[in-house]
């Protein structure tokens, strides 16, 4: 789906690059998460001028436990002073603000801000912000299974029923469409867990900046690059 002028209409970033950003300053990886927090609400706010409709940023990954417990803690620290901080400026900008992830690992103090942010946005039809936090796609893959074969099993889905729909409404990504633009800063070239499903049709955008230097500017760059490409979707041009 292409917004105004051709623009995707959902962008869907990978924000890589926190931690060289901060080890290049000589300062702690933690330093780099605060600068890439920083960085979320000039991206988020440039959204509608460039028909950008719905974002969705990683945030944190089902992988990301692994790191330091100093540093899983400071995260988990900055996405509760994110939210508090930025819930009122959010609701009053017409963001609407949604979560997707496994919540069962996340403490109780997030998610109560988290359902709150989802609640207090929840009339809002701006730009659709989507924060991926404990997020993994094949971890939601094996959970929307999970719940799609209790259907079969209650009778409530025919299995002869299955296909190509029907996962999509069992995903955490339910009420999106699907990206058009999967951006990854940092110079990696890889999707590392991230909308496996939903991007299969997506164009990718690897670029070397590093999240924290990330800019609203860099945004409408790859915005109007995807506007030259040729999306045919498997199909040859008429
Ligand atoms: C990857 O950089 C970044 C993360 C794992 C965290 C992303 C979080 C933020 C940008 C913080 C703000 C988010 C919200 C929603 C407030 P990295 O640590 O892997 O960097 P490196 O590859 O240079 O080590």
């Amino acid at each position: 789906m292409a917004g105004p002028d051709c623009g995707p209409r959902h962008v869907a970033i990978i924000m890589d690059g926190n931690g060289r950003w901060a080890q290049a300053r000589g300062r702690p990886r933690l330093f780099g998460h605060h600068a890439g927090a920083r960085r979320v609400r000039e991206v988020v706010e440039c959204c509608p001028a460039l028909g950008v409709k719905y974002l969705t940023i990683f945030a944190f990954s089902t992988e990301n436990w692994k790191r330091t417990q100093v540093e899983v803690a400071g995260l988990m620290s900055l996405f509760r002073r994110y939210i508090s901080k930025e819930m009122k400026a959010l609701a009053a900008k017409n963001v609407r603000v949604r979560f997707i992830g496994d919540r069962v690992r996340l403490d109780a103090k997030l998610i109560n801000l988290m359902d709150a942010l989802e609640h207090e946005t929840a009339e809002n039809d701006g730009t659709h912000l989507t924060i991926a936090l404990n997020y993994g796609s094949r971890d939601e893959v094996a959970r929307a299974i999970r719940r799609l074969a209790q259907d079969v099993a209650d009778g409530r889905l025919d299995p002869a029923n299955v296909d190509e729909e029907t996962l999509p409404r069992y995903l955490d990504t339910h009420v999106l469409p699907d990206p058009d633009l999967v951006i990854r800063t940092s110079g990696e070239a890889r999707i590392s867990n991230f909308l496996l499903w939903q991007s299969a049709y997506a164009e990718y955008e690897f670029i070397d900046t590093l999240w924290p230097d990330f800019t609203a500017e860099e945004l409408a760059a790859l915005c109007r690059s995807y506007g030259r490409r040729d999306r045919r979707f498997g199909a040859v041009k008429p």
